[in-house]
């Protein structure tokens, strides 16, 4: 650990929602190969919002969770900001919602963060930003990665579909210092999109694919190029990695890619293999189980990544936004990651969620086409629509 004052994240808390969908019954349901999904993406169940159950629900659990195990009070909060791609409005922010439940207000920067699956870690090294200047005042950050992801019913994205919320208090480095300097990339792309008033993500899957890789290639290569060390010496010595996860093979390939590069697989396709099965994989179970949460979807496979860590074991963060944009970042582990507190709320969440069977997600999906026609007619978001019936 660095002596000068580092900041980092002093306190995690997670949600997912309350239902959740087994691919294999998701395949029965489109007729499909189990194998593809469960082999081809390696994904195993998919989280979903019914009901009553909103992203400001979410965002709302795990920014309780994470308060509720920091010292601090709500009056030392000095910042707020969500990264989604889930917004209810065109103007007013997500964190409205939630300052409102959470009772935060005064002195106060509150804000929504866009930028497709980036948002989240654009929020984080803004409150990173802040928390380091004078601004903060000494007073810490709330961070939210929240989504909820629904594709069009039957299109090919649909078995990467899942929800989630990751909420991050920055200040002191307890669970993690975050390095101060960290590794972005971004052109123009049409690789993921959702024009105003739509309620589905458009996507071209395999352009996706491309740009995620070339994204994970130049901020690889520009954080060891600012380490001063060679990929495959980056890729030996880091103690683990987490990537942005819409679905888990995506991640195994962008490593694929990044070995490749680095020359580590020269001779031996076992050697990437085993790097992702020691230093990836693991940390994807949780993903596994929660399916694509977007913006979130990174962070729960860094909070998983941090449990039971040793003070200054470092691990690396790669992000990806569709637009696009991506972010390496690297982490050391702090005097609370050993004990990994967090990870509770999963345990919590994972044993009292409610399994659907493949004919309740048919059902679930009519009804939300009834809130889609909704939509165009009454120009609300499936999200707005659930709160406004709720209150
Ligand atoms: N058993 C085992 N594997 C199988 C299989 C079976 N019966 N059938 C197919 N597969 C494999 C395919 O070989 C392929 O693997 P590969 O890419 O390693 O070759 C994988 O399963 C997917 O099959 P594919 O035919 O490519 O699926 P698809 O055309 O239905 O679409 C995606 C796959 C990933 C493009 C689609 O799910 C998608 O668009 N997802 C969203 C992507 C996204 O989130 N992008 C933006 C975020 S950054």
């Amino acid at each position: 650990m660095r002596t000068f004052e580092s900041i980092g994240i002093a306190s995690l808390g997670l949600k997912i929602p309350s239902f959740f969908l087994d691919l294999k019954d998701f395949a029965q349901l489109r007729g499909t190969d189990p194998n593809k999904y469960t082999i081809g993406l390696s994904c195993h169940e998919m989280a979903l919002c019914l009901d009553q159950h909103t992203v400001v629900d979410l965002a709302l659990g795990a920014a309780r969770r994470a308060l509720m195990r920091w010292k601090g009070g709500l009056d030392q909060i000095g910042f707020l900001a969500i990264g989604t791609e889930s917004a209810l409005d065109m103007s007013a922010p997500l964190t409205k919602w939630v300052a409102r439940e959470l009772k935060i207000s005064g002195a106060l920067r509150s804000y929504e963060v866009k930028h497709a699956c980036l948002g989240g870690t654009l929020a984080l090294r803004q409150a990173y930003e802040w928390r380091c200047s004078p601004a903060s005042k000494g007073k810490a950050a709330l961070v939210i990665a929240v989504d909820d992801t629904l594709y069009e019913a039957s299109s090919p994205g649909e078995p990467t579909q899942g929800a989630g919320a990751v909420a991050m208090i920055v200040d002191k480095p307890l669970i993690a210092e975050i390095d101060p300097c960290s590794h972005s990339w971004s052109y123009p792309a049409d690789d993921f999109w959702r024009p105003i008033g739509e309620p589905y993500p458009h996507v071209n899957g395999p352009l996706s694919l491309e740009c995620y890789n070339q994204g994970a290639l130049a901020c690889f290569q520009d954080c060891c190029d600012y380490t001063k060390q060679t990929l495959g010496g980056f890729l030996e010595t880091i103690k683990g990695m987490s990537f942005h996860t819409p679905f888990p093979k995506m991640v195994q390939k962008a490593l694929g890619a990044l070995c490749d590069k680095s020359e580590i697989s020269k001779g031996s396709a076992d050697k990437a293999k085993n790097l992702f099965l020691e230093k990836v994989a693991p940390y994807l179970t949780w993903n596994q189980k929660i399916g694509n949460s977007m913006t979130a979807s990174l962070w729960f496979s860094v909070a998983q990544n941090l449990c039971g860590r040793q003070i200054g074991e470092q691990i690396s963060a790669f992000s990806y936004g569709s637009g696009c944009g991506a972010e390496l970042q690297l982490l050391t582990a702090g005097p609370e990651a050993r004990a990994a507190a967090w990870a509770e709320d999963l345990q919590d969440d994972f044993s009292q969620r409610t399994q659907l069977s493949g004919q309740d997600y048919d059902h679930f999906r009519r009804l939300n086409e009834v809130l889609k026609d909704g939509t165009s007619k009454t120009g609300l978001s499936k999200d707005e629509q659930k709160l406004r019936q709720a209150s």
